[in-house]
């Protein structure tokens, strides 16, 4: 074990499952630093802070299907829980060729944060299968999806931990999740899964609701800092789910749209470039290449002369090479943790505000919680109400963590995770430990 491993005061190596490897510890070793910045400011919650570094129950499974053409494939498959002090676990479902054990319970720690920091009353779960789907028939992916679901449905459930979408994850997936599950406890349980088509139980609002989130948080805090989002020049990383509708509310709210890269190319224009077409555009071609608009080289992307800036696309972008050059006064992270911790400091020492994953895509977790609470009384909400509330509770917690930074003077990162620790350990305390 490296010497970097935490010891407690009788000295025993502590905090680290010996089913991770200390020099490789990944995703999970951010979180493990992120859980030490905000421990000075836990007061006597900080006695129980171990509850945060260690997952409260990890599952693997071996997910074996007979392919097309009759071979039997074996996957990995995982479900991490990481806190349920709060209710049931709460967090997606990714297929990946690169998922790891330490990747899924950095997610599902950063779900626990998450739901805590808007106050839904959730705990943080995550689940994944090491898989590139894009090799599997619509067959086999569904014979994956059902096997996993079997694999991990003595955990999951309505009340105990409900899966969701995430990367190559969809509505359809869910839907199988929900058939199995529901076909093994012989009733149909529309609430095990959230991410739901609308037809089985789903939320009007849910597709576009991180990205109003990323919206809503962002222009709290351009407010905070003076920033007015008429006429600001934004520049978003990614143009699916999450950053073409926070690029169209930003746009709608008169905004420029100065700069957008998807996975195959960069379009810039200072004069603002046209959202709504070039969604239209991506939504039949699956991408934005060939769409009007100055291509730049992907590295350029970073230097763009812009007001905000929105990476919604992929882990670890914010990196200490591009964090120096990037303009904007304001980072709304729509991805889960596109700045890396270094690049973090480098975005504080030069003044430059960062809304953090963890409040900013809390959007589609919070309506992923209407849709859940619809499902339980078989009641749905009209577009209009689910949008009001979705907005009550980003702008409430935002205005909370806000608040938290300024008393404290720390980043509106370590902020929210001051406000969600205490809510979590607050929930252990007052629990207690069974027996
Ligand atoms: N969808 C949600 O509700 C939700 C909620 C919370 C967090 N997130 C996070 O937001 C991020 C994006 O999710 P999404 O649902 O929008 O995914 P998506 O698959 O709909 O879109 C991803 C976008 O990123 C682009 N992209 C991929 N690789 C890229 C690269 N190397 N450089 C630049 N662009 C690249 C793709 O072209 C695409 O436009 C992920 O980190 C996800 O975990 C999503």
């Amino acid at each position: 074990m490296s010497s970097a491993a935490p010891t407690n005061i009788a000295g025993q190596k502590h905090a680290l499952p010996s089913y991770l490897n200390a020099d490789h510890l990944g995703p999970w070793g951010i979180y493990l630093q992120q859980v030490d910045r905000v421990t000075p400011y836990l007061g006597s919650l900080a006695r129980w802070v171990e509850t945060l570094k260690r997952p409260k129950r990890a599952m693997i499974v071996d997910v074996p299907i007979e392919l097309d053409n009759g071979t039997i494939a074996h996957f990995e498959g995982y479900r991490v829980q990481h806190n349920l002090s709060r209710g049931p676990g709460k967090g997606g479902v990714r297929f990946h060729q690169d998922v790891t054990l330490s990747e899924v319970m950095a997610l599902s720690a950063w779900m626990s944060v998450k739901n805590a920091a808007v106050n839904v009353p959730y705990g943080g779960a995550k689940g994944g299968i090491r898989v590139d789907p894009r090799t599997l028939s619509h067959a086999e992916l569904e014979r994956l999806t059902r096997r996993y679901t079997s694999e991990i449905n003595i955990i999951i459930g309505p009340s105990k931990d409900i899966p969701a979408p995430d990367v190559n994850t969809n509505a359809q997936v869910m839907a199988w999740m929900m058939d199995t599950y529901s076909m093994n406890s012989g009733s149909t349980a529309t609430g095990v899964v959230t991410g739901k088509p609308i037809s089985l139980g789903g939320s009007l609002g849910r597709h576009e609701a991180t990205g109003r989130g990323v919206f809503v948080v962002g222009s709290e805090a351009a407010r905070n800092i003076g920033l007015e989002i008429k006429g600001a020049r934004v520049a978003v990383q990614g143009f699916g789910n999450v950053g073409a509708v926070a690029a169209k509310l930003f746009h709608e709210a008169g905004a420029k749209v100065v700069a957008v890269q998807d996975h195959r190319t960069t379009l810039f224009d200072p004069a603002g470039l046209d959202v709504p077409a070039m969604m239209e555009y991506a939504s039949h071609s699956g991408t934005i290449e060939g769409f009007r608009g100055e291509v730049l080289r992907t590295e350029q992307f970073w230097e763009v002369d812009c007001d905000i800036l929105i990476p919604a696309a992929l882990e670890g972008q914010i990196t200490v090479q591009n964090a120096p050059k990037i303009t904007a006064k304001l980072v709304i992270e729509g991805a889960n943790g596109p700045t890396t911790p270094q690049a973090d400091d480098i975005l504080r020492e030069r003044n430059i505000l960062v809304c953090p994953d963890v409040i900013a895509n809390a959007g589609g977790v919070t309506v992923s919680y209407f849709e859940w609470v619809q499902d339980f009384s078989s009641f749905f909400w009209t577009e209009e109400e689910i949008n009001q509330r979705l907005v009550r509770i980003m702008q409430e917690a935002f205005r909370a963590i806000w608040q938290v930074a300024q008393d404290n003077k720390v980043t509106l990162r370590t902020a929210a995770f001051i406000v969600a620790c205490t809510r979590i350990l607050q929930a252990r305390e007052m629990r207690g430990l069974y027996p």
